[in-house]
C-alpha cells in the first residue's frame, strides 16, 4: 500500500525562504484560530448576548473572538500593533521585555458572519500581516484567512502562490491545495447588497452575466463565498456601492485587502470597480470600500460596465477638444495666409 506522505503548515513554512518570525507569527494565528474554532463550537452558543445561570454575561461570538486574538497577540513577540474590526482604534501589544522583534502589524476580522452563527453557516476569521504600517500592497507581507465550515481550513499567501490547508482531528493543519491557480473564467457569481440599492451599471452588470448563465452562489459570508469563488477556480463575488452607501460595506483593511492578496497571489483580481484594492491607501481604519473579487473575464467586464459612462463622457471631451484645436489650427492658417497677401 502506498502511504500518504503529508505536509503540515510548519514544514511548509520552515520549507520557505520567509522571515524566521513572520513564520512563527503565521503559526502563532492558526492556533489562535482553534481557540476561536472551540469557541464556535460550544453548545450553548446560542446564549451569547445574555447573562449565563450564575449572572456572568455570555459575550457574543464576535466579540469572544477579538478578546481570544487580543490576549494571543499580547503573548507574541513578534506583534506591535492590532487592528480589530471590533475596536475603535488600533492597540499596542508590546509587552515591556518585547521590543526589537515586534516589527509586524495585524488587521483582524476575528469572526466575520457573525450573522450566521445561529443558523449554523460557515464563518470565518480573516487577517492582514503588514511591516511597520498599513500601506496596502507596499507593506503587506502576508495575509490568511480561516473559514470555519464543515471543516475548518486556513488559506494562506506569504506572496509565493496561494495554499490551502486543512486541520485534521489531531489538531494539524495539512496542505490541502498548493498553488491555487485562478482560471481565467469561472461559472458563478455571489452578488452582495440589496438589489434595489444596486447603481445602473452594476445592475446591467450582473443582468451580462445572468445572460451568460452564470450560477448564482451566495450564503452571506465572505469568507465562504470568496472561498467558493477561490477554489472552484473562477467567478465573481461583489459587494458594489449602493446608492445610500456609496462605499459599500465591506472594509477595506479587516476584510478586502487581505482577501485581495491572496486572490492576486492566484492569479485572481480584486478592483473596487476601476482600481486595484491593494493599491488603496486607508485613510481611516475603518474605511469602506466596493469590491469586485473574480477572474480575469469577469473583472474585465465588471470595469467595462461600470466605466461605460465615464470613458463615453471622456471620449466625447476629448472629440470636442479635438475639434477646438483643428478650429484654432485653421484659423492660424488663415491668419498667415492673409499676413502673406
Ligand atoms: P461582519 O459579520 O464581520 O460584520 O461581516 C459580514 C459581512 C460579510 O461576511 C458579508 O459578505 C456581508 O457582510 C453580507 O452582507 P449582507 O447581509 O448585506 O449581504
Ligand atoms: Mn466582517
Ligand atoms: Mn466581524
Amino acid at each position: 500500500m502506498q502511504r500518504m506522505i503529508t505536509t503540515d503548515l510548519r514544514i511548509f513554512l520552515a520549507k520557505s525562504n520567509i522571515d524566521l518570525n513572520l513564520r512563527r507569527l503565521i503559526s502563532y494565528i492558526a492556533i489562535t484560530s482553534k481557540y476561536i474554532s472551540s469557541k464556535i463550537h460550544e453548545a450553548n452558543r446560542k446564549f451569547a448576548g445574555t447573562t449565563n445561570f450564575s449572572g456572568e454575561e455570555q459575550l457574543e461570538l464576535d466579540k469572544a473572538a477579538d478578546e481570544i486574538f487580543i490576549q494571543r497577540m499580547k503573548h507574541c513577540p513578534y506583534v506591535k500593533e492590532m487592528a480589530s474590526e471590533e475596536q475603535d482604534e488600533t492597540i499596542n501589544v508590546i509587552l515591556p521585555e518585547q521590543g526589537e522583534e515586534a516589527v509586524y502589524s495585524i488587521s483582524v476580522d476575528p469572526l466575520d458572519g457573525s450573522s450566521l452563527v445561529d443558523v449554523n453557516l460557515a464563518v470565518g476569521t480573516i487577517v492582514g500581516i503588514h511591516y511597520g504600517q498599513f500601506l496596502g500592497r507596499t507593506s503587506m507581507v502576508a495575509a490568511m484567512y480561516i473559514l470555519y465550515g464543515p471543516l475548518t481550513t486556513l488559506v494562506l499567501t506569504t506572496g509565493q502562490g496561494t495554499h490551502e490547508f486543512v486541520l485534521n482531528p489531531e489538531g494539524e493543519f495539512i496542505l490541502g491545495e498548493e498553488n491555487i491557480k485562478m482560471k481565467e473564467q469561472g461559472k458563478i457569481y455571489a452578488p452582495g447588497g440589496l438589489k434595489e440599492k444596486w447603481t445602473k451599471e452594476h445592475a446591467q452588470y450582473i443582468g451580462e452575466l445572468e445572460k451568460e448563465k452564470y450560477k448564482l452562489r451566495y450564503s452571506g459570508g465572505l469568507v465562504p463565498d470568496f472561498n467558493q469563488i477561490l477554489l472552484k477556480k473562477g467567478g465573481i463575488f461583489t459587494y458594489p456601492a449602493l446608492i445610500d452607501a456609496p462605499n459599500g460595506k465591506l472594509r477595506l483593511l479587516f476584510e478586502l485587502q487581505p482577501m485581495a492578496f491572496i486572490i492576486e497571489q492566484a492569479g485572481g483580481f480584486a478592483i473596487n470597480g476601476k482600481a486595484d484594492i491593494l493599491d488603496i491607501i486607508p485613510n481611516s481604519l475603518h474605511q469602506r470600500c466596493p469590491v469586485y473579487f473574480g477572474s480575469q473575464y469577469e473583472i474585465e467586464l465588471a470595469k467595462k460596465c461600470l466605466n461605460e459612462k465615464e470613458e463615453s463622457i471622456n471620449n466625447k471631451e476629448k472629440l470636442r477638444e479635438e475639434e477646438l484645436n483643428n478650429v484654432e489650427t485653421k484659423k492660424e492658417i488663415y491668419e498667415v495666409m492673409i499676413e502673406e497677401n
